[in-house]
C-alpha cells in the first residue's frame, strides 16, 4: 500500500485530505507543521507528501530543502490558496511534483496523487533493476578460487574504485569483459554509462568517428554533429575491447586523451574535457605487438601500469567444478529446468579437456547439456560429443602422401567409418564428422551410400 503524509496547519484541511485518501486506499499520516511532518517523513519514508504552502514556522517550499537525502525522495504535492499559485510554481522548480489549489477538489486530489504514486513506483522499479544489475557484476560473483584468479580478482578489488586505467589481458573467453564490467559497477561511476567498443570489429576508417565524433562538414557525408564514445561515456567507463587491433594513428590519439583528458571531434576546433575511465582488453601479447611495431610502446607502458591477467582455463582446472555448477544454476533458472548436478564422470572429462574456448566454451557446453539431459544430472554422454569435436578437428588424422590423394575416396571412407561407428544412425554419424544432418544426408545420396532403415528418414521429411 502506498503511504502518504499530509501536512497542513489547519485541522479541517488535514481531515478532508485524510478521509479522501484513506477511502481511496492509501495509508495516511498527518502533521500540523513542516517540522513535525519532516520527522514523520524521516521515520516512515512515504511515497507522497501533500503539504500546505503557507504555514506558521517553516513553509512548504522551505521544507523541500530539508527532505531526507536518499535514493528515493517522496513526491511532494503543494496545496495552495488560489492567489499564491505563482509560489507553487516556484516550488515545482525546486523539485515539487505538482500542486493543488484550494478549495480542494476530490477528483483532482485523487488523480494528482495517483500520478505521483505511479511515478514513485517507476522510480523504485528502476532502482530495483539497477541494484539487480549491480549485483550481477559484484566482484564476489566472479567464480574462481585458483591462485591465478585470486591474484587477478585481488587487483580488480584494489583498483575498481579508483580512476586508473586498467589493462585486462587474457585469451578469448577468459572473462575480460566480465572483469571490465565488474570494475565499472564497483566504482563511483556505476550509475553512469559503461560503454564497450570492440576495436577489432570496426573498420579502420570509421574507428575515429566512433571514438571522437565529428562536426558537420568534417568530411563528405558528415551532415550533422556526431557525439563520439569518449563523450558519450563521460563520467562513466569506456571499455576498449581488443585494443591491440587499433590502427597506429588512432593509438596516438588515444594516448593523447589519456594524458590530456580532452578530445577534439573530427573537424572540430575546440578541445572538449572528458571525464572517462578507460578499461582496455586484449587477447594479444602486447609486448610482442610492440616488438613487431604494431603497437605503440608509449601507449603500452601507459596502459600496463595496472594489468589484470586472466589465466586460460586449462591453467586453472581447479575452478572447473565450481564454474560448471555456477552455469548449471544459471541455465536451470533460464530454461526452467531442474538438473541437479554434473556427474563425477562428466566433471572428470571436463577437467581432462583442454578448453581452447575457455570459460565461454565451458558455459556453452553446460548450457547445451542442460537442454539435452535425460536425467536430473549431466552425464558424460551429454557432453561427450561437444568435448571431442574441437580436438578431432584440430588434428588431421593422417599424413598427406607426396603423390596426393583421391579426396572423394577419402570422404567415402570417412563416411563409412562414421556410419559403422554409429551403428548406421545417420544423425550420429553426421555429428561424428562435425556436419549438419542435412549436409551428411546430401553426401550419402551423392555417393549412393544411403542405407534405408526405418529410423532414418530424409531430413526434409523430418521437419
Ligand atoms: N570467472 C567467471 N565466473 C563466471 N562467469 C564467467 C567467468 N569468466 C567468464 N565468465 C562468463 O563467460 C563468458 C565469456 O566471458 P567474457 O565475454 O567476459 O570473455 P572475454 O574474455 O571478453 O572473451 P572474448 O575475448 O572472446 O571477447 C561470459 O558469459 C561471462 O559471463
Ligand atoms: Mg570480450
Amino acid at each position: 500500500m502506498s503511504v502518504i503524509v499530509v501536512i497542513d496547519d489547519e485541522q479541517r484541511q488535514r481531515n478532508i485530505l485524510k478521509t479522501i485518501l484513506q477511502d481511496t486506499g492509501y495509508e495516511v499520516h498527518t502533521a500540523s507543521s513542516a517540522e513535525e511532518g519532516l520527522k514523520i517523513i524521516e521515520d516512515i519514508l512515504p511515497d507522497v507528501v501533500i503539504t500546505d504552502l503557507k504555514m506558521s514556522g517553516m513553509s512548504g517550499v522551505q521544507m523541500l530543502d530539508h527532505l531526507p537525502e536518499g535514493s528515493v525522495r517522496p513526491a511532494v504535492i503543494i496545496s495552495t490558496a488560489f492567489g499564491t499559485v505563482s509560489s507553487a510554481v516556484e516550488a515545482m522548480k525546486k523539485g515539487a511534483f505538482d500542486y493543488l489549489t484550494k478549495p480542494l477538489d476530490k477528483d483532482v486530489i485523487i488523480l494528482t496523487v495517483a500520478k505521483a504514486v505511479e511515478r514513485m513506483n517507476l522510480l523504485k522499479e528502476n532502482i530495483r533493476l539497477k541494484d539487480e544489475l549491480f549485483g550481477r557484476f559484484k566482484i564476489e560473483g566472479i567464480v574462481g578460487k585458483s591462485d591465478g584468479m585470486k591474484a587477478a580478482l585481488d587487483i580488480v578489488k584494489k583498483v575498481a574504485d579508483t580512476p586508473v586505467t586498467v589493462l585486462v589481458q587474457g585469451e578469448s573467453g577468459t572473462g575480460k569483459e566480465l572483469v571490465a564490467r565488474a570494475i565499472h559497477y564497483n566504482s563511483q561511476r556505476k550509475s553512469a554509462p559503461f560503454i564497450a567498443i570492440n576495436c577489432a570489429a570496426i573498420p579502420d576508417n570509421l574507428i575515429e568517428s566512433e571514438l571522437f565524433g565529428y562536426e558537420p562538414g568534417a568530411f563528405t557525408g558528415a551532415t550533422h554533429r556526431k557525439i563520439g564514445l569518449f563523450e558519450a561515456s563521460s563520467t562513466g567507463t569506456l571499455f576498449l575491447d581488443e585494443i591491440g587491433d587499433l590502427p597506429l594513428l588512432t593509438q596516438t590519439k588515444i594516448l593523447r586523451v589519456l594524458q590530456d583528458k580532452e578530445i577534439r571531434r573530427i573537424g572540430g576546433k575546440e578541445s572538449i574535457k572528458v571525464d572517462v575511465r578507460i578499461v582496455a582488453a586484449t587477447n594479444k601479447d602486447l609486448e610482442k605487438e610492440v616488438a613487431a611495431g604494431r603497437f605503440r610502446e608509449d601507449l603500452f607502458y601507459r596502459l600496463k601500469v595496472v594489468t589484470v591477467n586472466l589465466p586460460p582455463l586449462r591453467d586453472r582446472k581447479e575452478d572447473i567444478p565450481e564454474l560448471a555448477s555456477f552455469f548449471l544454476g544459471k541455465y536451470n533458472k533460464e530454461f526452467g529446468r531442474r538438473v541437479k548436478a554434473v556427474s563425477d564422470s562428466a566433471v572428470k572429462a571436463m577437467i581432462e579437456y583442454h578448453w581452447p574456448g575457455n570459460i565461454r566454451q565451458l558455459e556453452s557446453v553446460v548450457e547445451r547439456a542442460i537442454l539435452m539431459a535425460d536425467t536430473d544430472s549431466i552425464t558424460l554422454d551429454d557432453i561427450k560429443s561437444e568435448l571431442r569435436l574441437p580436438s578431432e578437428k584440430a588434428s588431421i588424422p593422417m599424413d598427406l602422401p607426396d603423390e596426393g590423394i583421391n579426396f572423394e575416396e577419402l570422404e567415402k571412407e570417412l563416411i563409412k567409418k562414421a556410419m559403422s561407428k554409429s551403428n548406421n544412425v545417420a544423425a550420429k554419424a553426421a555429428r561424428l564428422l562435425g556436419m549438419s544432418y542435412k549436409t551428411f544426408w546430401y553426401r550419402l545420396e551423392k555417393f549412393g551410400m544411403h542405407i534405408s532403415s526405418k529410423e532414418e528418414a530424409a531430413p526434409e521429411k523430418r521437419s
